[in-house]
């Protein structure tokens, strides 16, 4: 690339300040050449490079250059390994430099809060910690190369249904400790170089207009130092936007609103100043581009297709294994079932659509490795047209028969393609009926079946106590069917766990009943119960709980132990060790509950994790730090947030329903002393440092230590009753003390 640009905003005239402000099409930024500003390219992501060539658009319908395409956040998130996911992140950095694309748009980080998102296949978690974790690892990886990443899309876009409209009504706490944390986490630990803010309203405000989202959360809480872009199409009122902080529309107006940004900044309704706080933001974004090293390519075909198989193998979970029926010998002899296997479905629709450079299938795969024989039925169509009667009974007629003839059956079940998309949301969680309906009746003749999963979104699994062995094999990537073969082979001993958990019924999950909203409005009436938290809370049964996957071997764990370090961080540590007679990788899960909090609490949330590989017969002692930040609540009444102090119960374990040691640590906490008022209750002024110990003097005095006489008014606030507790002139002169401090 070209000489770092000097300049500077005050270098550019008003018209080309605002020319900077959009596109100069759908896909790359203006430059001004007269001062070294270069046009920039930014394309999808997250998973892959869909660099488009001829024609453009934002729903991955026209084709685009060939690109690795790694797993989809549903998968890779799955892995629990930040390591393996900063890999993948220097892997699309590196296809991003070959290309000369500045900014590859992703990761996307929205917590899935329910099962029915359409876009779920491109999200990490419904955990606000796993999915910063990974997300920042990804951006660690993406920027080493001198490319910038997009962290997207800011904030609480959790649905498809209206996406460019619906507010998405949440509580500020919910906003702070579910939704924004995550962003929050990647932001703080990884500094993207653009945040994508969300199509969305926030509390009725359109996230690409937002000064508090925009500007006081992002930049001024967080130090965020780079450029919020729209999402692709997210501007509504272009002026209001640089006014709050969003530097770059995309794609770009044809000059509309650049026109609109200088009528403004003449009438005297725009600051030019921050107009050109926008420039030199968006300079500087030019500035980094410029100053990435020379790519080395070609693009390293191979490598990064054996990168994607690794992240496939490490991304399924097996959820079931009875009897040990997985692995499967070599010399087995196989009935291949589900037109899955021969047709992967390894990637989700819409902008993150990559054109792979070749693609695995399952069946290929698994013929490799198999020499026992193996033998191949459709059994279903994943086509959006339904087939004939009889077309669909002469199907299902010769796949019970390969599986009477078989000794075991692997069964590709799935959500065809239409069925999930960005875009739009599922209206329900089940497979195909013709797909339960074939399971039934293979049942019948061969009872030894491995269910393989193909889906975006978590389904429902009706028949999960009907089959042996289920692997959650998500959305893989394009050498998916390696990864399956070498997790049903055991050339990979299985190591994913849910990042998201598996509800029995749809009916079950916590946004039930209100999502996706109607009339523009979604109101996340759950608040903070997302996700585990929500079924924990209601000690409700699940399929499959968070946390939770299995492995060919086991592991047993010693007792956790704790300490504090000198910046309040709680280290654990835990012995580990594998009993069992292969290699694995255990996920170990520290999971924290205050019991006495003052606020409401899950029973329990996912405060720290580390994936640990461990060879047969050893163990590792696993160390793992929770950052004293991540056990602060989110206090509405002083809007920070507050470490309470008092105990701590850390529990460490392999899912969050499997907790196999747990230790209570003592922290140190932070008050919340409030200003104390008229309006403030008896109780609150009890506690007042200043006042507190003379008040229960007096009302000790007057009406004797009666514990329940301050249970039954000590809400009452002190203005409220002349008299009581103290009378009135008394009780205006301590409110007036307290307040001096
Ligand atoms: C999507 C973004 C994507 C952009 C560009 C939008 O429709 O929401 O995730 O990056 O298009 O393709």
């Amino acid at each position: 690339m070209s000489e770092p640009t000097s300049a500077r905003a005050a270098d550019l005239t008003l018209e080309e300040k605002a020319a900077l402000t959009s596109g100069a099409d759908f896909w790359t930024t203006k430059g001004i050449e007269r001062v070294g500003i270069p046009s920039l390219m930014l394309t999808d992501g997250p998973h892959g490079l869909r660099k488009q060539g001829g024609a453009t658009d934002h729903l991955g319908l026209a084709g685009s250059i060939p690109a690795t395409c790694f797993p989809p956040a549903v998968g890779l998130s799955a892995s629990f390994d930040p390591e393996l996911a900063e890999r993948i992140g220097v892997a699309l950095g590196n296809e991003s430099a070959i290309e000369d694309v500045a900014v590859i748009l992703g990761p996307g980080i929205n917590i899935k809060r329910s099962p029915l998102c359409g876009r779920n296949f491109e999200y990490m978690s419904e955990d606000p910690i796993v999915s910063g974790v990974m997300g920042a690892a990804l951006v660690r990886g993406i920027q080493s190369q001198g490319v910038g990443s997009s962290l997207k899309h800011y904030a609480a876009n959790n649905q498809e249904t209206d996406r460019l409209r619906v507010s998405s009504d949440v509580d500020p706490r919910t906003l702070r400790e579910i939704y924004l944390r995550g962003f929050q986490r990647v932001v703080e630990d990884a500094q993207p170089w653009t945040v994508m803010c969300s199509y969305n309203r926030i509390n009725g405000v359109y996230a690409s207009e937002d000064p508090w989202l925009l500007t006081q959360v992002l930049r001024d809480e967080w130090g965020f130092e780079g450029i919020v872009v729209s999402d692709w199409g997210a501007v509504s009122d272009r002026v209001a936007g640089v006014a709050a902080g969003m530097d770059l529309e995309m794609p770009g107006s044809g000059g509309r609103t650049d026109a609109e940004i200088v009528t403004a900044v003449r009438d005297g309704r725009l600051a030019e100043s921050a107009l050109d706080t926008v420039a030199d933001r968006l300079i500087d974004l030019a500035r980094k581009a410029q100053a990435r090293p020379a790519a080395s390519g070609p693009l390293d075909v191979a490598a990064h297709h054996a990168l994607a198989r690794e992240a496939a193998g490490r991304s399924i979970v097996l959820l079931k294994n009875e009897g040990g029926i997985l692995p499967l010998r070599r010399t087995a002899n196989l009935a291949v079932i589900g037109e899955f296997a021969r047709t992967p479905r390894y990637q989700g629709a819409g902008s993150s659509q990559i054109n792979p450079t070749r693609v695995d299938s399952a069946l290929d795969e698994i013929r490799h490795k198999c020499t026992g024989g193996v033998t191949f039925a459709a059994g279903f169509t994943i086509g959006e047209e339904a087939p004939a009667a009889e077309e669909a009974a002469a199907l299902r007629e010769e796949a019970v028969a390969a599986a009477a003839s078989a000794h075991t059956v692997v069964l590709f079940l799935g959500v065809p393609a239409h069925e999930e998309s960005e875009g739009f949301d599922r209206t329900h969680i089940d497979l195909p009926a013709a797909q339960l309906e074939l399971l039934d009746a293979i049942r019948e003749v061969n009872g030894d079946i491995v269910v393989v999963l193909s889906n975006g979104g978590v389904v429902a699994l009706p028949f999960a106590d009907r089959v042996p062995a289920i692997l959650e094999a998500w959305l893989l990537g394009q050498a998916g069917g390696g990864g399956t073969a070498d997790v049903l082979f055991g050339a990979v001993n299985p190591s994913g766990r849910l990042a998201e958990t598996i509800p029995l019924r749809l009916e079950d999950t916590p946004a039930y009943g209100s999502f996706p909203g109607e009339h523009g409005h979604v109101h996340y009436g759950e608040g903070l119960l997302v996700g585990y938290r929500w079924y924990d809370a209601r000690r409700m049964e699940v399929a499959y709980p968070f946390g939770h996957g299995l492995s060919y071997t086991s592991f047993t764990y010693g007792a956790a132990a704790a300490a504090t370090t000198a910046e309040g961080d709680v280290v654990v540590t835990v012995p580990v060790t594998n009993t069992g007679p292969r290699a694995g990788r255990e996920v170990v899960q520290v999971y924290v509950s205050v019991p006495g909090s003052s606020v409401q609490r899950a029973p329990r949330e996912l405060k720290t994790f580390s994936s640990v590989e461990i060879e047969p017969g050893r163990t590792a002692q696993v160390s793992l730090r929770i950052r004293r930040a991540d056990l602060a609540y989110w206090d509405v009444r002083v809007d920070r947030w507050i470490v309470e102090g008092g105990d701590y119960v850390v529990e460490v374990g392999a899912s969050s329903r499997d907790i196999r040691t747990s230790i209570t640590v003592t922290l140190e906490g932070e008050k919340v002393t409030l200003p104390a008022t008229l309006n403030s209750s008896i109780e609150e002024m009890l506690d007042d440092p200043v006042v507190g110990a003379e008040l229960r003097a007096s009302i000790e005095e007057k009406f004797g230590a009666d514990s329940q006489l301050l249970k039954l008014l000590g809400n009452f606030p002190v203005g409220r009753l002349d008299g009581f507790p103290l009378p009135r002139d008394e009780m205006v002169a301590l409110v007036e003390r307290a307040q001096r401090g």
